[in-house]
């Protein structure tokens, strides 16, 4: 059995190199419960170098974003060689943050090709906008699903994950987050969307992990909802909430 999958995403936070470092000093006093899981830290890039320094005996290198670029000079923008040079192993790819700053599906397409082209495996963010109780998400997300990966050969589809992260639900408290009966029946809709597109043997192969104010509080029933893990961000900048988290992810 595949361990569960968790993913630090750090956005811009910490501020300081030293705030970064002090982090990374709580999360490897908990190195053995983070090795139990499938952990990736996404920090801003600056901090690259230093997680990878820091944390490769209990996590691996992940980037929030991965740059679809043409071959020439990028004044400004880092490379995915540059990325899979450090240890990137994964890449967080259209973001709702991103998407909000003009990201569109079609660079996200372009992004997952040049993540599965470069060896990194994308991380693939979908999810409605509004909170909706009619049901009218579903039809989006399978909109979105087929958008964004419905054009992948099955080979390709195997080295990709996705994040279902409703943007209603980021960035909030665990009160606003999903609630779990919600969260399962979105998970199972976004399965069988998989399998109407690939076949049931490789939808079940693709992990589906959540994202959206996950904290200590609600981290376990969440977890049993039939979803891998998750992709945190707030509470994953607290040595001590992250840590509940990962047992959380364990506790299924
Ligand atoms: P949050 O962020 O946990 O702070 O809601 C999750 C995300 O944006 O990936």
């Amino acid at each position: 059995m595949a361990k569960p999958i968790l993913i630090a995403n750090w956005k811009n936070h910490p501020n300081s190199l030293k705030e970064a470092q002090t982090l990374l000093k709580d999360l490897s006093k908990k190195r053995l419960l983070y090795k139990k899981v499938a952990l990736f830290i996404a920090p801003p890039e600056p901090f690259l170098s230093i997680v990878a320094e820091k944390s490769t005996s209990f996590s691996q290198l992940a980037s929030q974003d991965i740059p679809a670029l043409s071959k020439g000079s990028h004044t400004g923008e880092i490379t995915p060689e540059i990325l899979k040079n450090f240890g990137v192993r994964l890449s967080i790819i259209g973001h709702s943050e991103r998407r909000a700053l003009g990201e569109t599906p079609a660079q996200i397409r372009e992004k997952v090709r040049v993540a599965l082209r470069s060896g990194v495996t994308p991380l693939i963010c979908l999810g409605e906008k509004e909170k909706d109780v009619e049901g009218e998400h579903f039809e989006l997300l399978r909109q979105e699903i087929r958008s964004l990966i419905g054009d992948l050969s099955k080979s390709e589809i195997k080295k990709v994950a996705l994040a279902y992260e409703p943007v209603w639900a980021i960035g909030k408290s665990a009160d606003e987050a999903i609630e779990p009966n919600d969260l399962t029946q979105t998970v199972l809709f976004i399965k069988k969307a998989l399998a109407d597109l690939f076949g049931r043997a490789v939808a079940d192969e693709i992990p589906v992990i959540y994202g959206g104010s996950v904290e200590p509080i609600n981290a376990v029933e969440l977890m049993k909802t039939g979803i891998r893990g998750f992709l945190v961000g707030h509470a994953s900048l607290k040595g001590k909430s992250f840590e509940a988290i990962a047992q959380a992810v364990l506790s299924k």
